[in-house]
């Protein structure tokens, strides 16, 4: 389905038309699950969508597709919609015979949605989904790095609202509930989350499953 719609979407001519019309109705988007050839495809089509016509107002992006190579594409993607306030990331935790695909939310994809402490090297434009409110994570724990993960949250947690008033349209992350598949996270580095509830930001943990 997303297919055929991305086909005709990539030949359309007019994208100040399509803008209007549906890039800009599109507050959600789904990457299929199961079809493995389509995935790539769909991922790609869409952010080429997205560059094109520069108008997302996406706020809900839920990715759950084990597949190959699909990081990059994933982070260009939220690079193209700063709108977005919900996003959910499964990476595929591969059993013995499949595949072992490689996994979204790596350290350097966790750095991305870092937001630095000052302007000094950047400026504002280095945030990526300044609105982001709600994250869902499954992460493989043989790639799962918890001090990134944890530098991440911190970075959007905003206790005085006031340390980072530079960035004007940083939101506080409000929510995270974060799954780790096949070890226990390290307590003392998770132990630095302490504290973050008394502004009212949930982070709920899930570790050690297999
Ligand atoms: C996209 O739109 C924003 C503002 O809506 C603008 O600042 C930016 O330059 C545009 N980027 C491109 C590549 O057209
Ligand atoms: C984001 O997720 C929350 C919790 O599931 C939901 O209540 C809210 O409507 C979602 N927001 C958007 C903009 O989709």
């Amino acid at each position: 389905m997303y297919t055929a719609l991305l086909l005709r979407l990539l030949q359309c001519k007019s994208w100040t038309a399509l803008c209007s019309t549906i890039i800009l109705r599109l507050t959600e988007f789904r990457l299929p699950e199961g079809s493995e050839s389509e995935i790539p495809f769909v991922a790609g089509g869409f952010l080429s969508l997205l560059q094109r016509s520069n108008c997302s107002q996406l706020t809900t992006l839920v990715v759950k597709s084990p597949t190959l190579g699909l990081q990059y594409t994933v982070i260009s993607i939220l690079k193209h919609t700063p709108s977005l306030i919900n996003l959910t990331i499964y990476d595929a935790v591969p059993r013995s015979g499949d595949l072992d695909y490689l996994p979204i939310i790596t350290p350097g994809f966790l750095r991305g949605l870092l937001v630095p402490d000052s302007l000094s090297l950047f400026g504002s434009s280095s945030i990526i989904v300044p609105k982001l409110r709600n994250l869902w994570l499954k992460a493989r724990g043989d790639t799962f790095d918890e001090g990134a993960f944890v530098d991440m949250v911190l970075s959007r947690w905003l206790p005085n609202g006031l340390e980072h008033s530079v960035y004007a349209d940083l939101e506080e992350l409000k929510f995270v509930d974060l799954l780790v598949v096949g070890r226990r996270v390290d307590k003392d580095v998770w132990n630095r989350l302490d504290g973050v509830g008394a502004t009212g930001l949930r982070v709920r943990l899930l570790d050690g499953l297999e």
